[in-house]
């Protein structure tokens, strides 16, 4: 057993009573680096949109696992490559854009699309060696709908078993995925474990108390608002208030009042959520990331359908932004309340908060110790 540690079997059981896990698995970088080698490198890490990746040399960079990932557009398809060159490990390509090759900026050591070793200054001169022991290192990269994802595990299910239905899912919703424009991109930190923030994205039980707006846009009552979980990913849904549609909401809303008519709030474990708000075709994309037991780094991106006006897209963006400015005041305190380490256990309610209870025990299932 990892010291410290209960098996797995004694924490799926007080989840299930609703208790949760301790507070310590929000705070010590051990149970991180566990979470990074175990879930991280094992899992689906959202890249960037297949849009970037058109044309033959198009790149996109990211990480997966704390790991630098870049996936660029090759004769065979979609190349997928450890960011890091084979020799002093300086990251090769930086950002994203369109290149001939992959080229160091250390040493000028130069990889083809495909990840080979072309070029490296001087080497001619150097004995026992020959440019092909030395490729980039190969990840898997794969594409769902408009969405390329990078995997460490080279034994892992494709994307698409994992969260193919999805797309249906938001199919339903009138945001027509193949048509969506990317609008925005943004990076930004947070000051709250990884857990403590998709924790709170994975209930509303909190809207009504904490996001006044959302509340008047959206019907977050527990009869109206729906929570399911699919396996490898959970979905929450509310349809958009009468009132807000009949303008009678008591605080000022953007215009809700579009052919999407339902809000859809998909994770797909273990860091990305897509979210879409009723209105005019949205959706947007958040990812987050370790940094540490308490920081999170994580990218967002915005997305609207073709024709949407600046003027929605200006007042959606701004309530989106209050909703994350709501929610970050929430986690901080919350992470706060965690470093403190007293109450250990928290009390979850086993239904509005069903999905947070579903996340934790598949953080357990690949984190925590089985039973002797
Ligand atoms: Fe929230």
């Amino acid at each position: 057993m990892i010291q410290g540690m209960e098996p797995s079997i004694n924490l799926r059981d007080a989840l299930d009573r609703g208790e949760s896990l301790p507070a310590r698995w929000y705070t010590d970088p051990s149970i991180t680096e566990r979470e990074i080698t175990h879930v991280f490198r094992k899992s689906w890490n959202y890249i960037g949109p297949l849009a970037e990746l058109t044309t033959v040399g198009d790149y996109v960079t990211g990480y997966a696992g704390g790991v630098p990932v870049v996936v660029i557009r090759n004769e065979c398809g979609l190349g997928g490559f450890v960011n890091v060159c084979r020799h002093r490990r300086h990251e090769v390509m930086k950002g994203r854009g369109n290149a001939r090759s992959m080229q160091c900026g250390y040493h000028a050591w130069t990889y083809d699309l495909t990840g080979g070793l072309r070029r490296a200054p001087r080497s001619d001169a150097e004995p026992n060696f020959r440019l092909g022991d030395f490729p980039l290192l190969p990840v898997r990269a794969e594409a769902l709908g408009p969405f390329v994802f990078v995997n460490l595990d080279a034994d892992a299910q494709s994307v698409a078993a994992c969260y193919g239905p999805v797309l249906d899912l938001i199919a339903s919703s009138g945001v027509a995925l193949d048509s969506l424009e990317l609008h925005s991109r943004e990076d930004w930190r947070s000051h709250a474990n990884w857990k403590t923030m998709l924790e709170n994205y994975l209930e509303c039980y909190h809207c009504a108390v904490a996001h006044p707006g959302f509340s008047a846009a959206i019907d977050v009552r527990p009869d109206a608002y729906t929570l399911s979980a699919h396996g490898w990913f959970s979905s929450q849904s509310g349809p958009v208030r009468a009132s807000a549609l009949d303008g009678n909401s008591k605080v000022e809303l953007y215009d809700v009042a579009g052919p999407v008519k339902q809000s859809q709030y998909h994770f797909l474990w273990p860091n990305m959520t897509i979210n879409i708000n009723p209105g005019f075709p949205n959706l947007s994309v958040d990812v987050w990331m370790p940094s540490g037991p308490n920081a999170t780094d994580g990218f967002s991106e915005q997305y609207f359908g073709p024709g949407v006006s600046a003027d929605f897209a200006r007042s959606l963006i701004a309530f989106n932004k209050q909703v994350a400015k709501e929610d970050d005041a929430l986690t901080d305190s919350v992470q706060r309340g965690l470093l403190g380490g007293l109450p250990d256990r928290g009390r979850s309610l086993t239904g509005s908060e069903t999905l947070v209870i579903h996340f934790q025990k598949m953080i357990v299932n690949a984190v925590a110790a089985p039973a002797q």
